[in-house]
């Protein structure tokens, strides 16, 4: 990851220490995207809850390396606008798309395939987030859905339809604010 990109989350994160409307992922969980999309090769994402692009510079950094593009949804049109200009200070304009609008409407007119997915947006409707995602999904596409800890009740169906899902592997990490790891399975394997 180059200056540029470095000196636009360090002042992002002074930035949102500031404010009580900026609930952005942990460093740590930051790190770890950026280190899995590298691992994964991921080149077409997709992140619903867009904020003010912290958790989006992580990974549009690592598709700066693989030659990828991440799509951000979000439906404040001011936190889009100000996301779009900490990606454009960090050099990352070029790999991120920005939509402004309620994720579900986004998602089902956005033409996949996808190969990385960040689900950090209203709780209650990350499955349907998740099914209007799935016939997008390359096989071995990477769902990461964030907030397993903190919003544990909330996201209890959620955790027990994914992990029973017959085309997803999934597992639980403790990183950051608990985040549950899926992977996109091919038919008639698992
Ligand atoms: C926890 S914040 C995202 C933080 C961001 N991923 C980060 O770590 O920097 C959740 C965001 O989801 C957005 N959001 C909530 N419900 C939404 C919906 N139905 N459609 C689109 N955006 C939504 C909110 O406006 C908010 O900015």
């Amino acid at each position: 990851m180059n200056e540029s990109i470095r000196n636009t989350i360090q002042r992002l994160e002074e930035y949102m220490a500031e404010r009580t409307d900026a609930l952005a992922i942990p460093r740590e969980a930051g790190a770890f995207m950026h280190t899995l999309v590298l691992a994964s090769r991921a080149t077409r994402g997709v992140e619903i809850g867009t904020s003010y692009g912290y958790s989006g510079l992580w990974i549009a950094a690592a598709m700066q390396t693989t030659g990828g593009r991440l799509i951000t949804i979000d439906r404040e049109r001011r936190k889009s606008e100000a996301a779009a200009a900490n990606f454009a200070d960090a050099g990352l304009g070029e790999r991120v798309v920005l939509e402004t609008g309620v994720a579900l409407e986004v998602l089902g007119r956005l033409e996949g395939p996808f190969d990385f997915v960040f689900v950090d947006a209203d709780k209650e409707n990350c499955i349907a987030y998740v099914q209007a995602v799935e016939p997008k999904l390359s096989d071995g596409a990477v769902v990461l859905t964030d907030n397993t800890l903190t919003h544990a009740e909330e996201l209890a169906g959620f955790l027990a339809w994914i992990r029973n899902h017959a085309r997803f592997a999934s597992a639980h990490l403790t990183i950051g604010n608990g985040m549950e790891l899926s992977v996109r399975i091919p038919e008639g394997d698992g």
